[in-house]
Formats: structure tokens, C-alpha cells, sequence
């Protein structure tokens, strides 16, 4: 149902973005990659503020900070992550971004995607300059090594099954649960569980009650508030399941 750009030398497949008036767009799940309000506001609203990143990033000890994310799309959460963590977080603290993503983008389709936000140029060139290393190479460091980038290439739910890393927080994008079934299954909140530190938040721009319940279910504290945009709520809180260390 995709469609496929087989002409990269890459070990993987990537997919060819749809755009509808002016903004990227997945025919293939009839969805947004963001927002048509205003997908840079909306990332600040949903994910910076949904898991309290300013404040906690603030912080004068702290040393390292993880974020998982579903959905890495357009890296357009990736870099307004990053324009917060290098205005805020103490010189030598390294924010380690980890995203899962099934279908990733080329590298031409997310230039032109990340050209709808100038205000971003100065961070998005140089990962732009990197992106194929990182299809290729699944990790790499940016911003004077103040950021780690690690794309993980596939279901997210699969991935989560085969990753080390362990959050502080989550950003749970993807495509509308109603439009993307397959990605927000229970197992999916599970394997989150597992992946998640004492008291890691999580914040996602959905409402839709299977997720609140997987959620719940998986060990999660659930709160709603005022969504983006046109959505009435979103869904927001932290881990208070199985512990790590
Ligand atoms: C709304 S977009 C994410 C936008 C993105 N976070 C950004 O900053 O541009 C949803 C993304 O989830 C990806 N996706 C869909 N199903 C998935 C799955 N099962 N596992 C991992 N990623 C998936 C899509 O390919 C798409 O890139």
C-alpha cells in the first residue's frame, strides 16, 4: 500500500511523502504527519510541555536525559526536542533521542518538509547532513555532542522488543489510533512499561479511549487536558508500574 523508493543504496526501504495543501501528508493512512494549525506549536504544546521538559531540563545535575519516541516522520519533533535541550540543559548533559520509525522518509522528501520551518534551518541542516548516515548507520551525535540521535526501522511495538534503551520520557506520536490501528496495540504499552524509568512521562496528542486504557494497563498515571488545535484533549502523565533501575 506503500509506495517504495528503491533507488537508494540503502539496507532498508524508504517511503515517498504525499503533501495536501502545502503540508506533508500520508495517503497511505489518509493522515497528518502533523498538525495543519501549526505543526511546530503543536509539538511544543503536545510533547515539550505534555512532559514538562523545560522545567525538568533545567535541572544544574543533570547529566543525560532519554526520550523514545513512535513515529519519527519528519524529525520535526526530534529538532524543536533539541532547540529546547541546547537553549536549557547544562553544557555537558547529553540528551539521547531515540525514535522508532516503519516507514522512513527520503532524504530529499524531509528537506522539503523541514523548509516549512526556517526558524528550525540552523539545527535541521546538520541533521539533514547526517540523515543517511543514520538510515545506514542507525545512530549518530549532533550539536557538539551535546545530542545522540538512534533511529530504530520498523513497527514500533517490534522494535521496543529489541532496544536497550530506557526513557525518561515519551513522545507517543504516529498516526491517529483510528487511522494506524496496527501501531497502538496493547503490546505496544507494554513494551513501554518495560522501556520506561521510575516515573517517566509520556504525552500524546491522542485522547482515544483504547489508548487511555492501554495505558493504564501497562502501569501508566493518565491525565487529559485541552488538545491542540482542533482535537478537545490529549493525553499526558507518567509511570507508576514495574520499576527499573
Ligand atoms: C504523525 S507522523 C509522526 C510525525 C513526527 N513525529 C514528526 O516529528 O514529524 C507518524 C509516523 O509514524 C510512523 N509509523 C506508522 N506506523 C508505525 C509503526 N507501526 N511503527 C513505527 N512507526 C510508525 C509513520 O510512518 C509516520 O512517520
Amino acid at each position: 500500500m506503500l509506495a517504495y523508493n528503491n533507488n537508494r543504496p540503502l539496507n532498508q526501504n524508504t517511503t515517498t511523502l504525499d503533501w495536501r495543501d502545502g503540508q506533508p501528508y500520508s495517503a497511505a493512512f489518509q493522515d497528518v504527519y502533523f498538525s495543519s494549525d501549526n505543526g511546530l506549536l503543536e509539538t511544543e504544546y503536545v510533547f515539550l510541555q505534555g512532559n514538562d521538559l523545560s522545567i525538568r531540563w533545567q535541572q544544574p545535575a543533570l547529566k543525560n536525559f532519554t526520550i523514545i519516541e513512535t513515529g519519527f516522520g519528519t524529525g520535526l519533533n526530534f529538532l524543536c526536542a533539541v532547540k529546547l535541550w541546547l537553549a536549557l540543559a547544562p553544557k555537558d548533559a547529553i540528551l539521547h533521542f531515540v525514535s522508532v520509525e516503519k516507514f522512513p522518509i527520503r532524504l530529499n522528501d524531509l528537506s522539503s518538509a523541514l523548509s516549512l520551518w526556517p526558524d528550525l534551518a540552523v539545527l535541521s541542516a546538520p541533521f539533514l547532513h547526517q540523515y543517511d548516515a543514520l538510515l545506514e548507520n542507525k545512530s549518530i551525535d549532533l550539536y557538539d555532542q551535546r545530542v545522540q540521535l538512534s533511529l530504530y526501522i520498523g513497527d514500533a511495538t517490534e522494535q521496543l522488543a529489541v532496544m536497550t534503551e530506557v526513557g525518561d520520557a515519551w513522545f507517543l506520536d504516529g498516526f491517529a489510533p483510528a487511522k494506524n490501528p496496527e501501531m497502538w496495540r496493547a503490546e505496544l504499552f507494554s513494551a513501554m512499561a518495560k522501556h520506561s524509568k521510575p516515573n517517566a512521562t509520556f504525552a500524546t496528542f491522542t485522547s482515544a479511549g483504547d489508548v487511555r486504557r492501554g495505558l493504564i494497563s501497562a502501569g501508566f498515571k493518565v491525565n487529559k487536558r485541552t488538545g491542540f488545535g482542533k482535537k478537545r484533549e490529549m493525553l499526558y502523565g507518567h509511570f507508576i508500574g514495574m520499576q527499573h533501575d
